[in-house]
């Protein structure tokens, strides 16, 4: 485990475990359709990838940017897209992947600007959902894990950029962040 982790709250395994079954309960909703998965970048990137694979129905991806979140200096609900869609999501069933969702303000604004594009269909699939940090009511259709009120790092979520890469998620220590 990293050092500068408290502890590890999901191994590698339980995530592919888990994202298998999810695979299993998307792919059986959207059974014969072809799903246009839209990973928000940066985090989603890496559940992203996996559950694509683990998908039986055909997929197009493509990904969006926005501003990025950082602990303290966040205006709440204050979000923009710094990189948009380069396909075109009319008349498709569209998938948004997120790594977390928190208060929810970033999807609210993604879900509206999306849905304005006259998708055929439009829901929510996350990796993780602090469900009691939620500010705004947001339509998560699809969620991993749910978890507690406490900072994670890895399989793409970032402090700072750092610790994306690391292959299970774990709760960073405190002193790192609130020593900034
Ligand atoms: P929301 O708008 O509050 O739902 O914010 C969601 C964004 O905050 C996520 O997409 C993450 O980038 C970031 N975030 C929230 N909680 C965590 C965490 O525990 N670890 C890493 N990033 C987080
Ligand atoms: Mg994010």
């Amino acid at each position: 485990m990293h050092e500068d982790l408290e502890r590890i709250l999901f191994t590698h395994e339980q995530i592919h475990e888990r994202i298998q079954e999810l695979a299993g309960e998307i792919s059986r909703d959207y059974r014969d359709r072809e799903l246009m998965l839209v990973g928000v970048l940066k985090g989603a990137v890496f559940f992203l990838t996996h559950l694509a694979e683990a998908l039986q129905t055909p997929v197009q991806v493509d990904f969006l940017g926005i501003a990025s979140f950082s602990p303290g200096r966040a205006l709440p609900g204050v979000v923009r897209i710094s990189k948009d869609l380069d396909l075109d999501i009319l008349d498709k069933d569209v998938l948004v992947v997120e790594d977390i969702v928190d208060t929810g303000l970033t999807l609210r604004y993604l879900l509206n600007i999306l849905s304005g594009r006259q998708p055929s269909s439009l829901a929510v699939c996350t990796f993780l959902d602090k469900a009691t940090r939620r500010l705004v009511d947001i339509p998560v259709k699809y969620s991993c894990f749910e978890i507690p009120d406490r900072f994670v790092v890895g399989f793409g979520l970032d402090y700072n950029q750092h610790y994306r890469a690391l292959p299970y998620v774990g709760i960073l220590k405190s002193h790192i962040y609130q020593a900034k």
